[in-house]
């Protein structure tokens, strides 16, 4: 597996690449149009690959051993200890090749390496050994029912599930969706996002490794309207699971309603992060720039609205600013590199237009606000001051290093503010008063607070949204639940003939 440390300045070569098929009934075989599409290096625009562009007819092959995976196959009905076994090797061959991993991850999305190897891949590796774990511990209950009967649950696992991940954390939305799935005992059909495809391709060449059945992990990359659209609209898909954006979840929904296909979505957010006067303003300072910049701004949870009380406001923000000022943009396989690339021209192009609008609307530009560089799709981290509620920067999901800085006076009126919005997917609150960290942390609608800390996440812990950033929870308990149908046995006691 070794090979060798990357130069500095490239990256690891095509040599890396070693799955670019897809991955049906535990072959690896060409779309079935014969097409293929690239996948690109975000830093320097240069393809990497051609991978096979799967479709519809793929997507039909997939459902089909997907299904008999489920229905005839040893996964659901092995003994469950068994499944939680092979999850854990899975996790051995993963943690065996971290570095050729983290390297993958690194040259088709653009996050630094060591990010890759630090947060993304160990996180990974979290979440499959958590579900691992419960593989055995999935349980029914009996229930004191009136009359002479036995009345018991069953859990059972819901199906064929099809699951559509984005390009922000390509490895990680793999574990956060095969770990609840595979300990429940469901087959699955998987469409990676079009911009990152190569490292979920190598988890299935591991995960066939580690004796996972064949058939039980289907892999088709390609796109989403064509792709992923199939999948969704498959009658032999019983779930689908989506990781992205809004639009698309609107799309999906509507499209699943045919056969009425259980969902989960976990979406966008803008979630504000709020700094009191009294809080620990070093550790804020450093949680408001994590807050935002984490893995180049596209990070669902991102603290993108940072609210700072009116008495230390200029002063915090003037720390803030020196920080993104002083962060180090560039070769994401350069060790000292903290930002690299966004994932690709359309959100880069998409992040500037952001920039354009904050600025036409009357913003300031505290620091950033263009290109970094003249080559790959690098943007100057930015941080907007002087911001009002109703401008688009403060409303928008912009998904890049793009922090809006909000100022509150009264903590009845912040909490209305923090509120107004249609997403709900996290948000965090810094000061050293304890009823007032509850208070908040109660008031604020969102399914995610954090209390002194930014981005802690943890397997065992669930993650979701409220309103509009989605339904459903992932991670911990509640991540099996959508992955779980409830079947509720009633067995009469009477003696035969005595009924
Ligand atoms: P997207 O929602 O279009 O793509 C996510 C996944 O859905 C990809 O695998 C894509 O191929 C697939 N997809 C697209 N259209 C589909 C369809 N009709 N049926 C089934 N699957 C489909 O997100 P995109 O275009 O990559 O990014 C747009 C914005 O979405 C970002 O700027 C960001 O604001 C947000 N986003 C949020 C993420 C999150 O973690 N919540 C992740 C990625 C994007
Ligand atoms: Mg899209």
């Amino acid at each position: 597996m070794a090979t060798a440390t990357p130069p500095a300045s490239r990256g690891p070569g095509p040599a890396q690449v070693r799955q670019t098929q897809l991955f049906i009934d535990g072959q690896w075989v060409p779309a079935r149009s014969g097409r293929t599409f690239a996948t690109v290096n975000p830093a320097t625009e240069e393809p990497i690959a051609d991978v096979a562009e799967g479709d519809a007819a793929d997507i039909e092959a997939a459902v089909k051993a997907a299904r008999a995976a489920f229905d005839e196959g040893p996964w659901p009905r092995m003994d469950a200890r068994e499944r939680g076994r092979l999850m854990h090797r899975l996790c051995d061959l993963i943690e065996a090749e971290i570095d050729d991993l983290a390297a993958l991850e690194s040259l088709d999305n653009g996050k630094p390496v060591a990010d890759a190897r630090a947060i993304d891949i160990p996180l990974a590796v979290q979440c499959l050994r958590y579900y691992a774990g419960w593989a055995d511990k999935i349980q029914g209950s009996t229930i004191p029912i009136n009359g002479n009967y036995h009345c018991y649950t069953r859990r059972e696992p819901v199906g064929v599930v099809g699951q559509v991940i984005p390009w922000n954390f390509p490895i990680l939305m793999v574990a956060w969706k095969w770990g609840p799935a595979l300990a429940a005992g469901c087959t699955i059909v998987m469409k990676p996002a079009e911009q990152t495809p190569l490292t979920c391709l190598r988890l299935a060449r591991l995960a066939q490794k580690a004796g996972i059945p064949d058939g039980v992990i289907n892999v088709v990359p390609g796109y989403g309207p064509t792709a992923g659209a199939a999948l969704v609209n498959h009658p032999g898909i019983d779930k689908i699971a989506f990781t992205g954006s809004g639009e698309t979840a609107r799309i999906i929904m509507r499209q699943a309603a045919t056969s009425l296909k259980r969902l989960t979505f976990e979406l966008g957010g803008k979630s504000p992060n709020i700094v009191f006067a009294d809080a620990d303003l070093d550790a804020a300072v450093a949680g408001a720039h994590v807050g935002i910049h984490l893995n180049q701004g596209q990070c669902c949870c991102a603290g993108s609205r940072l609210f700072v009380e009116d008495s230390i406001h200029d002063a915090f923000v003037e720390r803030v600013v020196e920080l993104s000022r002083k962060r180090r943009v560039g070769d994401p396989f350069h060790p000292d590199t903290e930002q690299g690339p966004q994932v690709d021209k359309a959100q880069f192009d998409k992040i500037l237009g952001f920039i354009e609008a904050g600025k036409r609307e009357g913003a300031t530009c505290a620091t950033g606000g263009k290109r970094h560089g003249t080559k790959g799709f690098f943007i100057e981290p930015t941080v907007f001051t002087n911001v009002s509620d109703s401008m688009s920067i403060a409303r928008e999901e912009i998904f890049g290093p793009v922090l809006s800085v909000l100022r509150f006076k009264d903590s009845d009126e912040l909490i209305r503010r923090a509120n107004a919005t249609d997403f709900g997917l996290a948000a965090a609150v810094w000061t050293r008063d304890v009823a007032r960290a509850h208070d908040v942390a109660r008031r604020l609608r969102a399914g995610t607070v954090w209390v002194n800390c930014y981005d802690v996440f943890d397997a065992a812990a669930p993650f979701g949204g409220f309103k509009q950033s989605g339904f459903g929870r992932e991670l911990g308990e509640r991540g099996l639940d959508p992955y779980l149908e409830t079947k509720t046995v009633t067995v009469s006691l009477a003696p035969p003939g005595r009924g």
